[in-house]
């Protein structure tokens, strides 16, 4: 579903990704991890069609992302149903009406049948019983949980999430990644996700890499991961361990 070949980008002096490759096959959760500054998000732009490589390929369900420009570009990003970050909600809006709102743009989507597609993603989100509140009666991570159902409700083919909670307590991070992933599971979509936290990774990824000069490097399912001989992953693996142990003793 998606393909990254020989991916190179450069900024002035910096090589951030090098020759570059990756494939995510449909329906998998593929979650990256890297230190700060090691190139995750500028990688995910180019998945979004939102930069340029220097050279190689993005290829995601056989259209070719490099090839195409402006209008081309839009026109495949929406036929693919990529979905991009979840955005900031509409405050005056209820959570139903929030979520409701991109199948409404549309314009061709029968009232009954929003109310069902609106219903199902709130329930796999687990959001029922705030369907008639406003953003502003929910927590955090319930407000996550409504921008995601909002993306959701598109039923994307592939889900792209830079860091999706970043700024939440860990209890939280836990119940609104694993619903990220219960709905992206239901919904039949391939996920390609970039967190910091290993704890997350390890229990929503199929198979998870690390993003390390300019290359991903160790993509294995978890178990295999954390097995890993590759230096750098047991580098990585190591710093966060210190890190941990560090963090509970203060
Ligand atoms: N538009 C840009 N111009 C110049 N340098 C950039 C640009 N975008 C990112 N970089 C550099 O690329 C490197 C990787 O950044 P980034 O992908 O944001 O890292 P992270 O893994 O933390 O998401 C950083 O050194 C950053 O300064
Ligand atoms: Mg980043």
């Amino acid at each position: 579903m998606i393909v990254v070949k020989g991916l190179c980008k450069r900024f002035g002096d910096a090589r951030v990704l090098e020759d570059l490759s990756i494939t995510v096959h449909e329906g998998e959760t593929f979650v990256l991890l890297g230190t700060s500054g090691s190139g995750k998000t500028v990688l995910m732009k180019h998945l979004e069609g939102l930069l340029k490589p220097d050279s190689g390929q993005v290829i995601i369900d056989g259209h070719d992302l490099t090839a195409c420009d402006g209008e081309e570009l839009m026109e495949v990003r929406k036929e693919l149903g990529i979905q991009f970050q979840a955005g900031a909600l509409f405050d005056s809006m209820s959570v139903f009406d929030n979520v409701a709102f991109p199948l409404r743009e549309l314009g061709h989507v029968r009232e009954p049948e929003v109310k069902r597609r609106v219903a199902e993603v709130l329930a796999l989100l687990g959001l029922a019983e705030a369907t008639e509140k406003l953003p502003g009666e929910l927590s955090g991570g319930m407000r996550k949980r409504v921008a995601f159902a909002r993306a959701m409700v598109m039923k994307p083919r592939v889900l792209l999430a830079d860091e999706p909670t970043a700024g939440l307590d860990p209890l939280t991070t836990d119940t609104v990644d694993d619903a990220i992933v219960t709905a992206q599971k239901a919904l039949g979509a391939t996920a390609f996700i970039i967190t910091h936290d290993l704890p997350t990774a390890f229990r929503i990824a199929d198979r998870v890499g690390l993003l390390h000069e300019g290359k991903i490097i160790g993509a294995a399912a978890p178990e295999e991961f954390k097995a890993s001989t590759h230096p750098a992953v047991k580098a990585f693996l190591k710093d966060w361990l210190e890190s941990e142990a560090a963090a509970r003793k203060l």
